[in-house]
């Protein structure tokens, strides 16, 4: 067997990174093959006259891609970890060479890293872990409630530890909230287009679900009043902040007339904003304008990891028995050690370093849309991960779907998100944070318009 010896004479930059850089491309060229075993640190230092010390970090950079993955008491091989959830997110990004730009994740963006950070720091002893593992009975230890209402302050949440209540994510926060007020029967609202998790719940809970018109800037409130008007709905549903689907934010006025009706009719609000925490100042929220009507909910599944499972209730404090009673005979409590990841990730600022880097990312491929569909009918945001496309006449959402999926790129459709199966506008959902690189988002874009701006043709038997 030969020993793998690379050049980095042409790589630039730091010498462990060229090391790393070296690996990538002799993967890909076939030069190292998959599974095979790589020089110990000492005897590839020796051969590259450079120190163990660069190696090793050479060697974690590459694990850190994914490319090399060492194992304890037996070396450092090639092919990335098989970890099923990083192998599941992987297949979710990427359908074989499709594009998929259908799925409301998070970026890739080395939040892998800073969770096993973070999960070493907590596993250092098993003291540490012992508070985070056993039952509890409150919606969430009192140290975590403080960090989350400490970090919800920050955004402009001015939550209490006594209305505040931790739980298994945003779709969790959403069915508990409904559990603690709905029967079955009632009626609820939300936009016309609306987060498909919210649909599927009102079903479930057997409620019977109005749908607002919306226009550019989100829910159009002349529309909720007269559903107001001729329903008296329980439980108004909305994103304020970068709405999923259309990238839209409400505008302040809006959302006091919101609050205003909502109070006029005796209706109760969820906000959600599970999308809307890469928001930079926006406009006041409708829980701070009414905290004894309001519900906020978010999660750290847009901003840090989806298989974290860990969202917030912020309840007006009457409410605060019935939501707790609600998470509590669904699933007991949120897990601590998640919670703990969590809070971590906040008190060390690796939250916000990640959310400054995202949003930077998110905003670059934003600017790909505004290039590349100029002249076009859509809403973004620079901080929205997706962006909501009008598509122009003759175009039907289904069968543009259809023709780009030939293409090899995935979008959802307008009929995914409406709560009116004959609504009848023609558009789609581009998410732009699961495509893995800029690259693929610039690819995928670029498809869209070639196809927008190509004649449907007949596209199904018309006999
Ligand atoms: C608007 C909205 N709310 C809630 C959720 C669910 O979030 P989580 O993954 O935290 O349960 C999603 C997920 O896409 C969402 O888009």
């Amino acid at each position: 067997m030969t020993i793998w010896n690379p050049n980095l004479e042409g790589y630039p930059g730091p010498r462990y990174k060229a090391l790393a850089d070296a690996i990538a491309d002799d993967i890909k060229t076939g030069v190292l093959k998959p599974k095979q075993k790589l020089p110990t640190h000492r005897s590839l230092a020796e051969l590259l006259g450079v120190t163990v010390g660069t190696v090793t970090r050479g060697y974690a950079e590459a694990e850190k891609r994914e490319l090399i993955v060492a194992r304890m008491g037996s070396g450092t091989f090639v092919g990335g970890k098989s970890n099923g959830m990083s192998d599941y997110l992987k297949s979710l990004r990427d359908h074989g060479n499709q594009i998929d730009m259908s799925l409301s994740i998070t970026l890739s963006h080395g939040q892998e890293q800073v969770l096993a950070d973070i999960l070493n720091e907590i596993g250092t002893s098993a003291d540490s872990i012992q508070g985070l593992i056993g039952y509890q009975y409150e919606a969430g230890s009192i140290r975590h409630r403080s960090v989350f209402v400490d970090w919800l302050r920050r955004i402009g949440i001015k939550a209490d530890q006594d209305n505040l209540v931790i739980c298994n994510g945003g779709q969790n926060a959403i069915n508990t909230i409904l559990s603690a007020l709905t029967r079955s029967g009632d009626r609820v609202v939300s936009d016309m287009l609306t987060y498909p998790g919210f649909t599927y719940l009102a079903r479930h809970h057997r409620l019977r679900h109005f749908g607002v018109e919306m226009d550019q800037f989100g829910l159009i409130t002349e529309d909720l009043e007269d559903i107001c008007q001729k329903h008296q709905p329980r439980i108004l549903y909305c994103m304020p902040n970068l709405q999923n689907p259309s990238s839209t934010t409400l505008p302040e006025q809006r959302r006091r007339e919101v609050m205003e009706i909502a109070k006029r009719y005796d209706m109760y609000v969820i906000e959600d904003q599970v999308q809307g925490v890469f928001q930079q100042n926006p406009p006041l929220s409708l829980y701070e304008l009414d905290q004894e009507r309001v519900f906020f909910s978010c999660s750290f599944s847009k901003i840090f990891a989806g298989g974290l499972r860990i969202g917030l209730i912020v309840t007006p404090s009457r409410f605060l028995k019935p939501v707790e009673s609600a998470l509590y005979l669904d699933s007991l409590f949120a897990p601590p050690l998640m919670a703990e990841v969590a809070c971590n990730a906040i008190e060390s600022g690796r939250l916000d370093k990640l959310i400054k880097e995202k949003k930077a990312e998110i905003g670059a491929r934003q600017q790909l849309v505004d290039t590349l569909f100029d002249g076009l009918d859509y809403i973004n945001q620079p901080e929205c991960p997706h962006t909501w496309l009008n598509l122009p006449d003759p175009w039907q959402a289904d069968e543009f779907v259809l023709e780009l999926q030939k293409k090899g790129v995935l979008v959802k459709a307008v009929n995914s998100f409406a709560v009116n199966p004959t609504n009848n506008t023609q558009g789609i959902r581009i998410c732009l944070t699961s495509p893995h690189t800029r690259e693929q988002v610039e690819k995928g874009l670029t498809l869209i318009r070639d196809t927008i701006d190509q004649h449907p043709g007949v596209w199904q038997s018309i006999m």
